[in-house]
């Protein structure tokens, strides 16, 4: 069932409270309480967020380009500090939390591998950089790169690979850390659609396989509805979240899914969703 539609008349309508979606009794993993952004210069990057994400979920940030998607990623990553409000990981503020509690790691929108160096090399240097000792680092460099098909490229310099594969290594160089949070901003935005859904569906069926948390960030509602327990909606100026819509499908999503009616009138859903926010931007911004 998709949920009800929000107001129309609100200039910045307030998110819609969190269902407990997927009948989830998991413990949560990350908690964004009241945590806004505004940088040095003034910029309200992001209003304050309230947002839950439990074991084993694939929620999703989707707004335009400004609307603080990468501000909010990073705070749970702890690469920022929110200018008020907290963020907890494993119910820890994050820096601690990532020591004791559980593993994170973060791909970037651009595969970030080092030109000279193997597969194996760049899957293998967060391993290296942590001190795991080579025969160990090996094998689990050789499981990560099984689990997104590119063993037989482990010799391989990253020139000698398509954009998608640069990418796969990537994604292995952030499963060989064994994580348990998984933060991704856009990273297949630069692909090919054809490409990104083979992706897409790839990435689904190892966080189903490994119970991975996974947030994630996309501007294609189509990504959002494939691969989503739930799409957090956001708006710019000010970046905010302006709905969380929970995407009531069973997995395992084939691509039968997404021409069904359901996917359509999910994806109307988060089309009108985003349209309603602009249009209130323009209307609060003249
Ligand atoms: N380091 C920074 N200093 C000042 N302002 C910043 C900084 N980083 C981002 N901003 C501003 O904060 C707002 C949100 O930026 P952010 O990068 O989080 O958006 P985004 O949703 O990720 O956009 P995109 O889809 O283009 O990646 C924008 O107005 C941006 O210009
Ligand atoms: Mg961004």
């Amino acid at each position: 069932m998709l949920p009800a539609k929000s107001s129309l008349s609100l200039a910045y309508p307030p998110p819609v409270p969190e269902p407990a979606t997927a009948g989830t009794a998991a413990a949560p993993v990350v908690e964004v309480l009241s945590a806004e952004k505004t940088y040095d210069k003034g910029t309200r990057a992001l209003l304050p967020v309230d947002l839950r994400i439990r074991q084993g979920e694939f929620v999703t940030l989707l707004g335009p380009s400004g609307c603080g998607k990468s501000t909010l990623l990073k705070m749970v990553a702890g690469l920022l500090e929110p200018t008020d409000g907290r963020i907890l990981l494993w119910r820890q503020p994050v820096q601690q939390a990532t020591a004791t509690a559980g593993k994170m790691a973060f791909v970037f929108q651009s595969p970030t591998l080092m030109p000279w160096a193997s597969v194996q090399t760049n899957v293998r240097l967060p391993l290296d950089l942590a001190g795991v000792p080579r025969a160990e680092a090996d094998a689990r460099v050789a499981d990560a790169l099984a689990l997104v098909g590119l063993t037989r490229f482990h010799e391989a310099l990253p020139r000698a690979l398509s954009g998608g594969m640069q990418m796969r290594v990537s994604i292995a160089r952030a499963l060989a850390t064994d994580p348990d949070l998984l933060l991704m901003d856009e990273p297949f935005g630069a692909l090919d659609e054809i490409t990104r859904h083979k992706l897409d569906a790839d990435l689904l069926e190892l966080q189903r396989r490994k119970n991975l948390t996974v947030v994630f960030v996309t501007h294609s509602i189509h990504e959002a509805v494939f691969l989503s327990n739930r799409v957090v909606v956001m708006a710019a100026r000010p970046g905010r979240v302006v709905e969380t819509v929970p995407i009531a499908e069973p997995y395992p999503r084939s691509l039968d899914f997404t021409t069904s009616t359901e996917f359509a009138q999910y994806a109307r859903h988060l089309q009108h969703s985003l349209l309603r926010a602009s249009v209130d931007t323009e209307e609060a911004l003249s």
